[in-house]
């Protein structure tokens, strides 16, 4: 916590583009698995968070493309159940999360684990609430064109990593950053989840910070 509000927020991947670049952070022994991606969206599609973390992280650093995992927006209907079962299968066999950063939706989820997401979920198809892709359209051409649905990792996977990082910029999260910190521990708020893992970071700005009663 204690970003100063009006600061000018540095993203996430363009800080460790930098790290790499300018201070020879190595990449070349990191394996990543997205938290999620759009069903229906190609990995080509520039919509996708396939194309985002290749755009705007996997391009600019040495990571090796065998280390990179990202749901399969495309993967057929009959093959989805399969296809989770064996994504969560893949970090556990590489020998499971160490690190997990995330962000926190308008109404309490992680990854896209809607509110009702049940804590002992694995990855799975989800529908997206209509306030997440509300939300979202800002990415898309129109509401519209925002998928009705995501592969996510589920609840469960997110909580076997050694260590989480939740990360909340804005207003607009300070009425669900203090539910899900300070308020019971409940399926209807995912994110309050956190609060039963032993080593889970939280970073907010002022603004996101701003409705916590104990502050850091
Ligand atoms: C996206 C994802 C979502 C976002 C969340 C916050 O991959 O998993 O949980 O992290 O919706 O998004 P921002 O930070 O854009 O408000």
């Amino acid at each position: 916590m204690g970003l100063p509000t009006g600061s000018t927020p540095i993203g996430m991947y363009e800080e460790l583009v930098r790290l790499h670049t300018k201070e020879g952070l190595d990449f070349s022994r990191v394996r990543t698995f997205n938290l999620d991606e759009y069903y229906g969206l190609s990995p080509e599609n520039p919509l996708s968070y396939n194309a985002y973390m290749h755009l705007n992280f996997f391009r600019h650093v040495n990571i090796a493309p065998a280390n990179i995992h990202v749901p399969d927006g495309l993967i057929q209907t009959d093959r989805i159940a399969a296809y989770c079962k064996s994504y969560d299968e893949l970090i556990q066999k590489l020998g499971g999360l160490d690190l997990t950063v995330m962000g926190i939706g308008r109404l309490g989820h992680i990854g896209f684990n809607e509110p009702g997401s049940p804590f002992d979920s694995r990855t799975r198809l989800v529908d997206l609430l209509e306030e997440t892709r509300i939300d979202n359209s800002r990415f898309f051409p129109s509401l519209d064109a925002v998928p009705r649905q995501a592969i996510t990792m589920g609840i469960s996977t997110i909580m076997g990593s050694q260590t989480l990082i939740l990360l909340a910029s804005g207003g607009g999260k300070a009425d669900i950053l203090a539910k899900a910190l300070e308020g019971p521990v409940t399926e209807g708020i995912p994110a309050s989840i956190l609060q039963r893992h032993e080593n889970a970071i939280i970073i907010a700005d002022e603004a996101a910070a701003s409705k916590l009663k104990r502050r850091a």
